[in-house]
């Protein structure tokens, strides 16, 4: 049994969620994600935690699902289970900012699982692919969907029907991967970065994550009207007038999450 699966430290409203089970190369295994939807069910829900940083060991974020659990699976088992769905789905309910930081390994469910976060930083050794198709396996928690959305498809169809995987580096000019950073400076560079989201209201963070996503959700004129909606009821927070008052007055606003 695995002695600890993963640890929490928050910091100035941060908490940085470390993915660490006894194999550095991180298998998602059911326990390592249930362990890492209790987390973030506890980020979301307390009050001291304004953002969440995601990241694995030094060798790999997270080299995928657990491979080996897959053997004895028959369809029924999967179907009925909910195998997949039934603990990974939470990750995308999180409505506080996700940044992960990833160095090594980003395979399979460990690359779906970077692109559920809001923001990906990569140390300059991450790696990412999907390498699904080499184990007869279709990608099971957004490969497919998300991929696409974030290289484009020629990129996506190559590495999901190659196995191909990509450097940080192409991954950043891809569009996956919002910076690269060297290795022993991409957890804080995402704390910092978090830490910049933190500081702003926390209301009107969580509204902005709320629409950005909803645009991979609807047409267009949804998600303006959704955005003008937001907009409008921003008129409604305390934070709205701060802010605004601040900026004319020459000085910092002060939030206060209302
Ligand atoms: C279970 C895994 C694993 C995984 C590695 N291991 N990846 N176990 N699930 N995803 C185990 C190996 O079996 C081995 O165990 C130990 O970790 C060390 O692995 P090595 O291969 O010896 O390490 P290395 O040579 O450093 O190679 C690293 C690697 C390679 C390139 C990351 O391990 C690899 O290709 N792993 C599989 C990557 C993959 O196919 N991911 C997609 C999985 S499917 P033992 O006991 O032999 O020491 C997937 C589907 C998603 O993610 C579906 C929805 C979530």
């Amino acid at each position: 049994m695995p002695t600890s699966l993963l640890t929490e430290e928050t910091e100035n409203g941060v908490v940085v969620i470390r993915l660490s089970s006894d194999n550095p190369l991180n298998p998602l295994t059911d326990e390592l994600v249930d362990a890492l939807v209790s987390a973030l069910e506890r980020a979301d829900a307390d009050p001291g935690v304004r953002a969440v940083v995601l990241t694995g060991s030094a060798k790999a974020f997270a080299a995928g699902a657990d491979v080996k659990a897959m053997v004895p699976l028959g369809y029924c088992d999967a179907f009925q289970q909910d195998y997949i769905g039934r603990n990974w789905d939470a990750v995308r309910k999180v409505r506080k900012p996700i940044v992960a930081a990833v160095r090594g390994y980003a395979l399979g469910g460990g690359c779906e699982l970077a692109m559920m976060c809001d923001i990906v930083l990569a140390a300059e050794s991450a790696v990412f692919g999907q390498p699904e198709v080499a184990l007869g396996i279709v990608p099971g928690a957004g490969g497919t969907q998300r991929l696409p959305r974030a290289v484009g498809k020629s990129l996506a169809m190559l590495m999901c029907l190659t196995g191909k995987s990509i450097t940080a580096a192409e991954a950043q000019r891809a569009g996956l991967v919002a910076e690269v950073v060297p290795d022993d400076e991409v957890v804080r560079a995402a704390q910092q970065t978090a830490g910049a989201i933190a500081r702003h209201s926390l209301p009107v963070v969580m509204a902005i994550k709320e629409a950005v996503n909803r645009s991979f959700e609807s047409s267009l004129n949804e998600g303006l009207l959704f955005e003008r909606r937001l907009f409008h009821a921003g008129f409604a927070l305390h934070d709205q007038k701060e802010g605004i008052a601040a900026f004319t007055e020459r000085r910092s606003p002060s939030f206060t999450d209302r």
